[in-house]
């Protein structure tokens, strides 16, 4: 088991908590030296402290991976340290949600970009360490890549824009050997202290979902990890999430039916509570 990833050496955006903390665990258990990252860098610092408590090799890099140059440096300090990059894996993201016609642009941009850029850059800066080791490069997308939702639009067109992406990045880079795949997540456990921004870009909790659609972090990091060794160009999570595709491809219509329907329940639930 240990030895799956043993001398590989892995990236994970946004790996400070959630998904990614939990993919950064995995693959550590598997033989990787890890390179943890996100914004903020205390929360950092204490992941770094445990998984180091758990015997692993970590680096934490704070940078924010919407810009090309922090992203330069993630490579680098990286490469510095452990000599080389054979895995990246694009997870971080922010999410939100309210309707499109209350959000401030401003939160659009940061919600779409984190998604957009937050993969485009960290994969072009770490393009040149890739092509030397023939390694693998996993998108994190999510459901709401495969079709847009209310009170999610920015999210959505962040997610669904990974898809064109990586379609991209396998034909024009398939000779380089590198593999690009993309994971769709369905529901999943949160962190407690997860949050979306709302219109006005202040953070509010998540969205509740079915608790029996949920996975578990571990279970979402291990489908990650095995799309890695197996170097799968997609996969969609959970039996939810692969009913949900197959809806959303032979049934379009009743697709953009039912949520538009749902949509509008809720919109005149919550009209008709604010009188
Ligand atoms: N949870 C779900 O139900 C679900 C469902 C479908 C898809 N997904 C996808 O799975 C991935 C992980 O989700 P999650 O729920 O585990 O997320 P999460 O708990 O909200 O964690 C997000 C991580 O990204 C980091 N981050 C955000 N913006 C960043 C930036 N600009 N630069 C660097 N780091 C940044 C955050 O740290 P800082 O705040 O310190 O930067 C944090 O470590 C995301 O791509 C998400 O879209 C999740």
């Amino acid at each position: 088991m240990k030895s799956t990833f043993l001398n590989k050496v892995a990236i994970i955006t946004g790996s400070s908590g959630g998904i990614g903390k939990a993919t950064a665990i995995g693959l550590a258990k598997q033989g990787a030296s890890i390179v943890i990252n996100g914004r903020n860098q205390e929360k950092l610092e204490l992941v770094k402290k445990e998984l180091e408590q758990m015997g692993f090799d970590v680096l934490a890099v704070a940078a924010d991976i919407t810009s090309y140059e922090e992203c330069e440096r993630l490579m680098q300090e990286t490469v510095n340290h452990f000599g080389k990059i054979d895995i990246l894996v694009n997870n971080a993201s922010l999410t939100m949600d309210d309707s499109f016609e209350n959000l401030h642009p401003d939160i659009f941009t940061k919600v779409f970009l984190s998604n957009t850029l937050g993969t485009i850059m960290p994969t072009k800066a770490a393009l040149p360490y890739m092509k030397l080791t023939k390694g693998s490069v996993m998108f994190i997308s999510s459901l709401a890549g495969m079709h847009g939702l209310p009170a999610g639009s920015a999210y959505c067109a962040g997610k669904m824009s990974l898809t064109a992406f990586w379609q991209s990045m396998r034909i024009e880079l398939n000779y380089t050997g590198i593999h690009f795949g993309i994971c769709y997540v369905s529901f999943t456990q949160n962190d407690a202290s997860k949050r979306m921004l709302s219109s006005d870009g202040k953070l509010v909790p998540i969205q509740k979902r079915p608790e029996i659609l949920k996975q578990s972090q571990e279970q979402v990091a291990s489908a990650i990890i095995k799309s890695i060794k197996e170097r799968r160009a997609k996969v969609v999570l959970s039996v939810f999430g692969n009913i949900t595709e197959w809806v959303f491809r032979y049934f379009p219509r009743l697709v953009m039916f039912t949520i538009v329907s749902l949509n509008e329940k809720k919109m005149n639930l919550q009209e008709s509570n604010a009188k």
